[in-house]
């Protein structure tokens, strides 16, 4: 009975659109948060994500609506990322749903993530109704976007929310449709224990935290239930909702969305969709479970402190259990000794995992930098994925060198077209075709090297069109292209973690170019550093960085104590960064000066 009253929505948007302050004002509303409780983005708990104004991980709260229809409500709305790096949380919120509020900037209309969401949302047969949110602003125009979403989106935009989650006008609105347009759930409570596990996080007393959505049945403290993937049996010790922070219930039934502790203190137990069931009474068939993310991007990471290795493999595998996209391998440099090898879905994702273990886990890290995947066809026949420029053969050994390539769908304004080609070529991209959307609208699309895009493509794109352009893409296979490994020596020691990967036309010029910022990146020494760029035994760059002569705060103050200790200080902290190669002193961001010469 209870079940014909439980409304589970996702909110989807395309980046910005305002999901995040449409969520703020329905806890608002329905007075999950009282006034004086209220804080902007109050679902954006981690700190990276309030300091940036995006979210990264999607967040589930319960609350309760008095509908006008007389009954009581329970709603479990999940929040979602908009990032194209973070799309894969969005497909696993919505998986726990019924139902999904497309929310569209009706000033900036239809973007590339309002399709890709939209389809996803299509995909998990979700009921969608389309929210037009900041229609405050002069310049929205509702029945545009409108037609834009018929058009472009393919769904009936006819009844279409218009809200202003900045003054609250729409939300009550809104609600309502919620209780009318999104089904209630289906399942069986009579039936064994089904339930989906769409998220979990590691909390040093209770062991990990699942987030999960029950489908058939319930589970109450005391039950003891099974992980389907792998068969291991656990107590539940507590059940409960986050409305929005945590309070524990005597069960979760089906159609419920909500936490479970069991004392599962091993993190690799767990993984995101995988199927909870009664271990007693279980279900016959576990669901599909998530599609397996590839990671885009690969880069080292390695503890400043050697001694932190071990430190370093705990975190990455506590932040790998939110984080299905997460990959690490072990690795060692010559130059970094003893890390990792990470896999990414980007470079945002890259930073905010490093941020985290920095911040959360209190870690010194070095990065390398990011390169792709490539595949290389030895001159044996045989052919192996390289995801570390330094563990590229020799060339002697290589018959060709493979890249990634992706998909990349591109929407702009129709002036802009100019601009885009000229970027998509520029960075080697091949273009596949182009349609009008409507009469303002344009796609574009180019096959390009994932190499290329990863860098600095978005930004370029963004800049290149005032910010009109949005872009969303997808893998497709490997490509044979002429790429040669360029080598870093410092006083004529290659260092592997400086090798990269790069495309022979470029190649000359990527070389001179990093061979002089890292002259201004790598600080003076006691004596003088040669840096050279080299392809096999050719050098095809050099620079030198003299040796220092004097104490650098002698000069400078004097005798000013205060000031001179203070200037100590911010030495010392911008040595724990460096990391020493041979006897040169590295800081961190020379691992990445290749990001910024592209
Ligand atoms: P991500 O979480 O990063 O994906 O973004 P989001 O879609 O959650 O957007 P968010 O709610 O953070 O809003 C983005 C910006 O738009 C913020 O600066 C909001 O204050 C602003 N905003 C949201 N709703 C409205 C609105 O109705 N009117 C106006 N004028 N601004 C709004």
């Amino acid at each position: 009975e209870r079940q014909k009253y439980i409304r589970n929505f996702s909110i989807v948007a395309h980046i910005d659109h305002g999901k995040s302050t449409i969520a703020d004002r329905i806890l608002e509303l329905t007075d999950t948060v009282a006034k004086r409780d209220m804080e902007n983005q109050i679902l954006d708990n981690m700190e990276i994500e309030r300091e940036r104004g995006i979210t990264i991980k999607l967040n589930a709260v319960e609350l309760q609506y008095q509908a006008q229809d007389g009954h009581n409500y329970t709603f479990h709305l999940i929040d979602t990322p908009g990032h194209v790096d973070f799309s894969y949380e969005v497909s696993r919120s919505l998986a726990a749903c019924e139902g999904a509020l497309l929310v569209v900037d009706a000033a900036q209309g239809v973007e590339a993530q309002t399709m890709a969401n939209a389809y996803l949302a299509v995909d998990n047969d979700l009921e969608i109704i389309p929210v037009l949110n900041k229609v405050d602003l002069p310049s929205a125009d509702p029945d545009l976007v409108k037609s834009e979403i018929e058009d472009m989106v393919g769904i009936d935009a006819e009844d279409a929310v218009l809200t202003s989650a900045k003054k609250g006008t729409g939300i009550p609105e809104l609600l309502e449709r919620i209780v009318q347009d999104v089904p209630a759930p289906t399942g069986d409570l009579q039936a064994p224990l089904k339930a989906l596990i769409f998220d979990s996080v590691y909390d040093s007393y209770r062991g990990v935290v699942l987030s999960i959505r029950v489908l058939d049945g319930q589970v109450k403290v005391g039950d003891q239930i099974e992980l389907m993937n792998n068969g291991k049996k656990f107590e539940v010790t507590e059940v409960g909702v986050m409305s929005p922070k945590a309070v524990p219930r005597k069960s979760l039934m089906v159609g419920d969305v909500g936490y479970l502790t069991a004392s599962i203190k091993n993190v690799q137990d767990t993984r995101v969709g995988d199927t909870i069931t009664s271990a007693e009474n279980s279900t016959a068939e576990a669901l599909p479970g998530y599609r397996k993310i590839t990671p885009m991007v690969y880069s080292g990471m390695y503890p400043v402190d050697n001694a932190k290795y071990s430190d370093l493999r705990e975190s990455l595998e506590k932040l790998q259990l939110n984080d299905a996209a997460l990959e690490f391998v072990p690795e060692t440099s010559q130059a970094l000794g003893f890390g990792f090898r990470v896999g990414f879905l980007g470079l945002l994702h890259m930073d905010v995992i490093q941020e985290r273990l920095e911040r959360e886990f209190d870690l010194d890290l070095i990065m390398t930098a990011p390169s792709v995947n490539y595949e290389v066809v030895l001159t044996t026949g045989e052919s192996e994925i390289i995801d570390n420029p330094s563990a590229l053969p020799e060339p002697s050994a290589i018959r060709e060198i493979k890249e990634p390539m992706v998909h990349a769908e591109i929407m702009v304004p129709k002036n802009y077209v100019g601009a885009v080609m000229e970027l998509a070529q520029r960075k080697r991209g091949q273009f596949q075709t182009m349609d009008y959307l409507d009469d303002y609208h344009v796609k574009i699309i180019y096959n390009l090297p994932l190499a290329e895009i990863i860098y600095d493509f978005f930004d370029s794109l963004k800049s290149s069109t005032h910010g009109f352009a949005s872009l969303d893409y997808h893998l497709l296979d490997y490509e044979v292209s002429q790429m040669v490994k360029m080598d870093i020596l410092l006083n004529g020691e290659a260092v592997d973690a400086l090798s990269f990967i790069v495309h022979q036309d470029f190649a000359y010029q990527r070389g001179r170019a990093i061979v002089q910022k890292l002259k201004t990146i790598i600080p003076r020494q006691q004596f003088e550093v040669a840096i050279q760029a080299a392809i096999g035994t050719k050098i095809v760059a050099r620079s030198t960085v003299k040796a220092y002569r004097k104490d650098v705060t002698g000069p400078l103050y004097g005798g000013d104590q205060t000031r001179k200790n203070k200037l100590l200080d911010k030495q010392k902290k911008g040595k724990k960064r460096m990391k020493d190669v041979g006897r040169v002193s590295v800081p961190q961001a020379a691992f990445m000066a290749v990001l910024q010469v592209g």
